[in-house]
């Protein structure tokens, strides 16, 4: 099946799902529009346009095959059609949306969230916060200095297990917490062949889809949905998946920042990156350990792309060790406590999804951010919180890079005394594109 078949098909199965796309009996409709129209970002608009609260009016995309699925989809959904844009800034300037969802590689939520705020949007950007720690300081102010509301796309900060899980934790059945582990295993068993770099396509813009990062040579593989491994686009797998866990963790303890993490791992498996004139891999580790220091407890992030779940209770979660046992928060599995005296019962909850296919909540953390702009209040999953577990991630990565430990000053956003590390806080920005301040 060649590319634009197989967006198509995907695309298909949606559009044929029973939704119901009426106007809600209350409530305003907002003109919506959608930036980066691949799996997720679609996976949203379609929640929002369930909601009754949500007009499509237009999407961008620098791929044009994608955009005119999405636009089709949509136009079947709805009965109209949206305007669609290969810019951004075009379309944020001629719609001037009251929303704008942001569904893009990593290294664009920055620029693309500022964009839309300043143009006068409430945003659902999709997790992580920023690609670098200074970004999202910049998102966050940007949302300060336009008083508009910022959801990220954290649905674990409202999926119905994770709520009440959370209520079990703080209710101190589990006894003081000493320790948290974050796991995420399986993705790659064998070591990566290189891909050819070939001329990008002609329907998709290589040069704007790089934007702020380096233009790399252009393969297969990257797009769509696999730029996460490639470190000029994303922060591989505690870039991605990491914020949604360590994001629990945060949760947990009510903490904002560690005073010191350290990070190692590397590509045992998947073997030494390559990027060349001919050929490329990606350049993520295959594995990672990042060990997170608080006050009163340790929190360790550990991912394996080989060797199976092993003696993990799943392949994704957040395990709490306490006095009283240990309380594992899954995904697709739950929660289950398991007390450390014996002959006391386990005690599990099953997961509940608005979506079981992807196993997702994005509809109650829809209804959060439409709340959040009509009263006011902070979004659940607001920049402010989504920074924090974002830094994380990032801190992570950079540790890695650097090789060594850094000690974190949270407040002031800075690695004390260490010009070499702080200058890892940020990127250089391809022209024309200028690093958010
Ligand atoms: N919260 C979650 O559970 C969850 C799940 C999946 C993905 N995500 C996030 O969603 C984002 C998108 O992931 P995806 O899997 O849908 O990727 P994808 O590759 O399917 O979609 C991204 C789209 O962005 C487009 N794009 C790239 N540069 C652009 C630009 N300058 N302007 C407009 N469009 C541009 C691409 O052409 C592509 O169509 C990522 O940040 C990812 O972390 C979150």
């Amino acid at each position: 099946m060649n590319r634009r078949a197989f967006l198509a098909t995907t695309a298909a199965t949606f559009a044929s799902a029973p939704y119901i796309l009426g106007q809600a009996k209350s409530g305003k409709k907002y003109r919506t529009a959608l930036i980066g129209a691949g799996w997720w970002g679609m996976n949203i608009l379609r929640v929002a346009l369930e909601s009754g609260r949500a007009e499509a009016v237009a999407l961008a995309d620098v791929d044009s095959d994608v955009l005119e699925i999405s636009a089709d989809e949509i136009l079947g959904l709805t009965g109209s059609q949206p305007k669609t844009y290969k810019d951004f800034r075009e379309l944020l300037s001629a719609e001037k949306p009251e929303i704008v969802i942001i569904a893009t590689p990593d290294h664009w939520h920055a620029l693309q969230t500022i964009a839309a705020l300043e143009a006068g949007a409430h945003v659902f950007v999709e997790k992580p916060a920023g690609h670098t720690i200074l970004e999202g300081r910049a998102m966050v102010n940007a949302a300060r200095r336009t008083g508009r509301a910022v959801q990220v796309g954290l649905h674990r900060r409202i999926g119905p297990h994770h709520v009440s899980g959370m209520e079990f934790l703080k209710s101190g059945k589990v006894g003081q917490i000493g320790m948290v582990r974050m796991v995420v295993t399986g993705g790659a068993d064998g070591p990566e062949q290189p891909s050819e770099n070939v001329p990008p396509p002609a329907e998709l813009d290589w040069d704007f889809y790089c934007g702020p990062a380096p233009l790399r040579p252009y393969c297969r593989n990257i797009h769509p949905g696999r730029f996460r491994n490639y470190l000029d686009f994303a922060n591989g797998t505690l870039g991605d998946w990491g914020v949604h866990w360590l994001d629990q963790m945060l949760w947990w303890s009510e903490e904002k920042w560690p005073r010191k993490v350290h990070c190692s791992g590397g590509r045992s498996i998947l073997g030494p990156a390559i990027l060349n004139d001919k050929e490329q891999t990606t350049d993520a580790p295959d594995h990672q350990v990042a060990t997170y220091e608080f006050t009163d407890f340790t929190a360790v992030w550990e991912h394996r792309r080989f060797g199976g779940t092993g003696t993990d209770l799943s392949p994704f979660g957040t395990t709490f060790y306490g006095t009283n046992g240990t309380f594992h928060m899954g995904w697709r599995d739950g929660w289950t406590f398991h007390p450390k005296k014996k002959g006391e019962a386990v005690i599990h909850e099953d997961p509940r999804f608005d979506n079981e296919k992807d196993g997702h909540n994005v509809p109650p953390l829809w209804r959060d951010f439409l709340d959040a702009i009509e009263t006011g209040r902070a979004p659940v999953a607001n920049l402010e919180v989504a920074h924090l577990s974002t830094n994380l991630a990032l801190l992570g990565m950079l540790s890695h890079k650097l090789g060594r430990a850094v000690t974190w000053n949270g407040s002031e956003e800075r690695i004390p005394d260490d010009a070499e590390a702080n200058a890892m806080l940020r990127r250089d920005y391809r022209a024309p594109w200028l690093y958010p301040v």
